[in-house]
């Protein structure tokens, strides 16, 4: 499966991502964008789920967005937010402009070089690139054997982190932090989450049944989701702060 028939699986499913997909930490935010800036881009920005968090941080937020379904939710929830369909590869915005880039779960998905000189060009000498993942707890069977469901043939995101490598061109690295955090979330929606991950979209009909069938089972099996309708599921945001050098 090429990588880029896997990133464009987002294209039809803005509403459902935002409805099953998890959120970030506000400390994620804090974490690249310690104090209020003018101006802050998130790059791949889906439907928002990260861009709202950085309303607070700065007084112009923008989001770029391939996908003009997931851009739609993104505009309905945040009217003030400056939304522009676009790829990180050539975005759509003037040099040195931006104080911070952010990218949520998407860098992967990136043409890594020409993403990182365009991510360089727009923004200001100094500015700051925040590169963030949410991954699972290893310490959590069921949702580590659920991983293991929908990342035999794809990596979506295991393979998330190994894109970010301390040596981006035209960034020096700055930092890296682990935040830990948790997700009261229903059985339901765990396993609707599931169907908005690229290789559950891009597997065929009775595919895609056999392994929501392997989701089920796992979690009729394992002592802390066995019988349960409501869960407790750990989460790590890992985020990798980078200057523009
Ligand atoms: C897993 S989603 C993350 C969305 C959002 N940042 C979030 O965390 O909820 C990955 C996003 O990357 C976008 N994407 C894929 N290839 C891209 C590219 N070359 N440039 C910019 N965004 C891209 C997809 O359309 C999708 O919205």
């Amino acid at each position: 499966m090429q990588k880029q028939q896997l990133a464009k699986s987002f294209e039809s499913i803005g509403e459902e991502y935002d409805r099953y997909r998890p959120g970030f930490p506000a400390a994620a935010a804090a974490e690249i964008i310690p104090e209020l800036v003018d101006s802050v881009l998130d790059l791949g920005a889906g439907t928002g789920k990260f861009t709202e968090l950085l309303i607070e941080r700065a007084d112009r937020v923008v989001a770029v967005e391939p996908s003009a379904a997931m851009l739609d939710v993104l505009r309905a929830k945040l009217p003030n937010v400056e939304a522009i369909v676009g790829g990180a590869e050539s975005i759509a915005l003037p040099d040195a402009t931006l104080d911070a880039v952010t990218v949520a779960q998407a860098f992967h998905w990136f043409d890594r070089d020409p993403a990182c000189a365009e991510m360089a060009r727009v923004l200001v000498p100094g500015g700051t690139l925040g590169l963030l993942w949410n991954h699972s707890d290893p310490t959590c069977t069921w949702d580590r054997a659920c991983h293991r469901v929908a990342h035999p043939a794809v990596a979506e995101e295991d393979a998330t982190t190994e894109s970010a490598a301390e040596e981006l061109p035209g960034f020096a690295f700055d930092h890296h932090a682990e935040i830990a955090w948790s997700e009261n979330i229903a059985r339901s929606a765990y396993i609707a989450r599931w169907l908005t991950v690229s290789s559950f979209l891009v597997a065929d009909e009775e595919t895609r049944a056999q392994m929501v069938a392997e989701l089920e089972a796992i979690l009729d099996a394992d002592p802390q989701t066995a019988g349960q309708s409501q869960f407790e599921l750990p989460m790590l945001t890992d985020v990798f702060v980078y200057t523009a050098s």
